[in-house]
This record gives C-alpha cells, sequence and structure tokens, in this order.
C-alpha cells in the first residue's frame, strides 16, 4: 500500500507511534467513549451497507464495534503499532497500514467510510485529499461519517499528540459538498470530561 511520506504525515506517524499504548490504553476501547458517541456511529453504522471502512481506526475499536453490528468492516490507519494492536485485539478483522491521502481501495467500491478524529491533524489545505479520496471509494449512495473537533473558526492548537485542527461544522461540511457528498445530519456537543464534538454524515451524491 501507498504510504506518502511528507514531513507532516512523518511527524503525525511518530508522535502517535511514540503514544501508541498510552493512546490505546485511553481510548482503545468504546467504553471510554462518550455514550452518544457510541450511539451516534451505533446509528450510523446501522444505515449503511458494506464494506465499510473505519478510516484511520487507530487501535481498531470502532472497526469491532461496527463489525459487531454485523457490518463487513476494515481498518487502515498510518500507524504500524496501532495495526499491530487492532490485528492482536481483534484477529477476525482486518487491518491495513495505510494512508488516507492515498487509499489503497477501488473506486466506488464502498458502503460506508468511517473518520473518527483521523482528519483531526489534516490543515485546511491538506483535508481535501483525504476527502477527495473518501468521495472516490464510496459508491453512489455510500454514507461518511466524520468526527472531528468543532470550534467557532478553523483554527490550529496543541493536541496532546501533534497539532490539531478545530473546525466549524458549515466549514466542514462545505468542504464535503464541494467533493461530491450531500450532508444528511451535522452534530455538535460540548462538556467536561470527553473531546468536543463535531459530526457530519454525508452521502455521496450520484453524479459523479
Ligand atoms: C485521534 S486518532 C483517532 C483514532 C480512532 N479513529 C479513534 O477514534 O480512536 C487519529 C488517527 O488518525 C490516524 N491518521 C492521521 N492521519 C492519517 C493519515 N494521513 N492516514 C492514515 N491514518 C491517519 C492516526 O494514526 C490516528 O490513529
Amino acid at each position: 500500500m501507498e504510504n506518502a511520506s511528507t514531513p507532516v504525515v512523518d511527524t503525525i506517524r511518530e508522535s502517535y507511534s511514540a503514544r501508541s499504548q498510552e493512546y490505546g490504553d485511553l481510548f482503545g476501547s468504546v467504553a471510554s467513549a462518550h455514550p452518544l458517541d457510541r450511539a451516534l456511529i451505533g446509528s450510523w453504522a446501522d444505515t449503511v451497507s458494506g464494506p465499510v471502512l473505519d478510516a484511520g481506526c487507530g487501535p481498531g475499536q470502532w472497526t469491532d464495534f461496527m463489525a459487531g453490528r454485523g457490518l463487513a468492516v476494515s481498518g487502515v490507519d498510518l500507524v504500524p503499532e496501532f495495526v499491530e494492536r487492532a490485528r492482536k485485539h481483534y484477529p477476525d478483522l482486518s487491518f491495513e497500514v495505510g494512508t488516507l491521502d492515498a487509499v489503497d481501495v477501488a473506486a466506488k467500491s464502498l458502503g460506508g467510510v468511517l473518520s473518527w478524529y483521523s482528519l483531526i491533524h489534516h490543515s485546511p489545505e491538506d483535508i481535501r485529499t483525504p476527502v477527495a479520496e473518501f468521495a472516490r471509494i464510496l459508491r453512489s449512495g455510500g454514507g461518511l461519517l466524520l468526527g472531528f473537533f468543532e470550534g467557532p473558526t478553523v483554527e490550529a492548537f496543541d493536541h496532546a499528540v501533534t497539532t490539531a485542527y478545530r473546525w466549524p461544522v458549515a466549514a466542514l461540511a462545505q468542504e464535503l459538498i464541494d467533493a461530491g457528498f450531500e450532508v444528511i445530519e451535522t452534530h455538535t456537543r460540548t462538556g467536561s470530561g470527553y473531546r468536543p464534538l463535531g459530526a457530519i454524515t454525508a452521502v455521496r451524491s450520484p453524479a459523479r
């Protein structure tokens, strides 16, 4: 699988690699997620048919969660340590090392893509590449669920792992529309103890 190497991508990979154990211990179980995240991902998963890609799957907990709901699902992530951990914890599922900037999946071949906080490190200039990839690999009507850090303006901040970006829902929704998606629902949530949430569900528009 092609695995682009740029200074930014190398930094993301190396930063998560260095903290993969810690990240996995903190977030590597759906039990540690906000109950409404589970509800949102679960209800979205019930609207799509496979195959589904957990794009930027990290430790693979959401891949397993969706498989548990009967979906044919696999995971891809930049970080080999995450993929190793996911394969160990969920040996019946398929996980590959790869980049969301050039996904090794045929055009129009998927029914769903979950991108749960996996585009948070893409700058506003760079995010169009993986969004275009999601549009390419989804068949018409295929579903996308994007989770991200929501905020009043597009801005970079010092995420615990490496620089991340906040997005107003409307700005990220426009990126999806420009790439050929129809936005179905948007969600925001704030509150202590959990990551601030922005989430968008969208479907790949039929006109290509
Ligand atoms: C905040 S973590 C989220 C992981 C998982 N989706 C979750 O909810 O726990 C961000 C993930 O995106 C992955 N990622 C970031 N940029 C990526 C890229 N260009 N290609 C593939 N994976 C990427 C990271 O390796 C990391 O696992």
